[in-house]
């Protein structure tokens, strides 16, 4: 058995690099000629796609999912699904999560990869569970990110603790592209011994290194990898499929892809992707490698977002300063990994700290509720001083923070009853309420035809 290629230009390839605006219609036509390909699994769902698709281009995220499903009739298809969060950036009761699980199966999906982003496997559990339940496949994927308590073992015991859960394989998400072949020789190595299950590897290619650290991964027992077809791959994006193809070929990793499917896809991308080079939403930068995300240990799109809110503060100038602060900061908070939400609570915090000269003079509300424990256990503990004088004597919660959420999916469906036609509708509000409503209302009442009578106005 060769290696097994999950397709991820259709969710983070165009997510990576050019802000998930890739429409349905795209997406339809390139899915439909990818299904001969003879991948594992094809990523289309899910992460910002379902957000985007309500927000900038007034598509029903459903309806995507559907008509993939509908021309893709040999390839599983998978989706990325931040575990008690969804796709929002909220705890949700259980009842919302189970039936999130249950209405993607029902569209279409095969596979949900859930994650979060504290590593906490307490809040992944629902999600394992209502996948299972509904018949999906489930993935757990860890967050790697490096520190003191980032270890080999630490990895391998959460592997462990997954296998119990009940997930059907594991994969290191490397969101910002910082795992070098050397130790992802150690952590697959490591992992492949201390448990049984599959294991995956996706990664950016942002600091140069990432084809490197697939074929060390690949060596030493990783099974399934994620790359992009070449016209999404590389730069912010995951590496080429077509060059995996051709390097592992003739070895005993041949993923044995059909050709002919990647070549008759690979114009309809490159349209696609002129188009968005020439709109802009592409930009070049994202396409070319920066090696100093291995030095900050920060992922690509944090750095655009510093960058973009120094801009609007006109104080680019303190660029430099705030890099140096994130680590800072991140330590304070017990080494959270730098993936949605925590690398916006983060980064927003190393500019409030730099900006107003005072540290936590500033706190952001999310920041706080971390503090409370809202969001799960840190990987290490949170500077208790530091704590102390952002949230003082607080009551700090040990528990599952889904734990002392009551079932919220009946009051939900009650609250939008007005605006929602289905259970797809209530899931869409509760995740993404103001867009959602925005997006329902246009397409449930499209604007009437304006019939302009022509009269005269005497003075
Ligand atoms: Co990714």
């Amino acid at each position: 058995m060769g290696i097994k290629i999950v397709e991820t230009a259709l969710r983070d390839g165009h997510q990576s690099l050019f802000a998930t605006r890739m429409t349905t219609d795209e997406v339809v036509s390139m899915a439909k000629i990818l299904d001969d390909a003879g991948y594992y699994a094809m990523e289309v769902w899910g992460g910002a796609t379902f957000d985007a698709c309500m927000r900038f281009l007034n598509e029903d995220p459903w309806e995507r999912l559907r008509k993939i499903r509908a021309v893709c009739k040999k390839t599983k298809l998978q989706m990325l699904f931040r575990g008690q969060n969804i796709l929002g950036y909220r705890h949700y009761s259980d009842d919302v999560v189970d039936m999130f699980c249950k209405k993607s199966i029902e569209n279409g999906i095969d596979i949900i990869r859930v994650f979060d982003a504290l590593n906490d496997i307490r809040n992944l559990q629902q999600a394992v569970k209502s996948t299972k339940k509904y018949g999906g496949e489930c993935q757990i994927a860890l967050s790697y990110t490096t520190s003191p308590v980032h270890t080999i073992e630490y990895y391998v015991n959460l592997a462990k603790e997954i296998e119990k859960l009940g997930a059907d394989s594991l994969c290191i998400k490397d969101m910002a592209g910082v795992l070098t072949p050397e130790d992802a020789k150690k952590l697959f190595s490591a992992l492949k011994k201390g448990t049984s299950l599959p294991l995956e590897l996706h990664s950016h290619c942002t600091g140069g290194i990432c084809e490197m650290t697939y074929m060390a991964a690949i060596e030493n027992g990783c099974d399934i990898i994620d790359t992009a077809l070449s016209p999404l791959s590389g730069g912010t994006a995951q590496p080429s499929t077509q060059a995996f193809n051709v390097a592992l070929k003739d070895t005993k990793y041949d993923p044995a892809l059909n050709v002919a499917a990647l070549h008759e896809c690979e114009p309809v991308m490159e349209k696609v992707k002129a188009k968005y080079l020439a709109n802009g939403l592409l930009n070049p930068k994202a396409l070319s490698v920066n090696p100093n995300i291995l030095t900050y240990q920060v992922p690509g799109g944090m750095l655009s977002n510093l960058m973009s809110q120094l801009k609007a503060q006109n104080a680019m100038d303190k660029y430099d300063e705030v890099l140096k602060e994130v680590p800072r900061v991140r330590k304070d908070m017990g080494y959270p990994p730098l993936v949605t939400p925590l690398s916006q609570m983060v980064g927003t915090q190393a500019v409030l700290n730099v900006m107003t000269g005072v540290r936590y003079k500033m706190v952001a509300k999310e920041i706080k509720d971390y503090l409370h424990g809202k969001y799960g256990k840190a990987p290490a503990p949170v500077d208790p001083e530091i704590a102390k004088s952002i949230i003082g004597d607080d009551e700090v919660i040990t528990c599952r923070p889904a734990d002392l959420l009551a079932p919220e999916f009946e009051a939900l469906k009650e609250k939008y009853k007005d605006i929602a036609r289905c259970d797809e509708d209530v899931l869409s509000l509760a995740l993404f309420e103001n867009v959602a409503i925005e997006f329902l209302n246009k397409k449930y009442n499209p604007a009437p035809e304006v019939e302009v009578e022509e009269f005269n106005v005497v003075i």
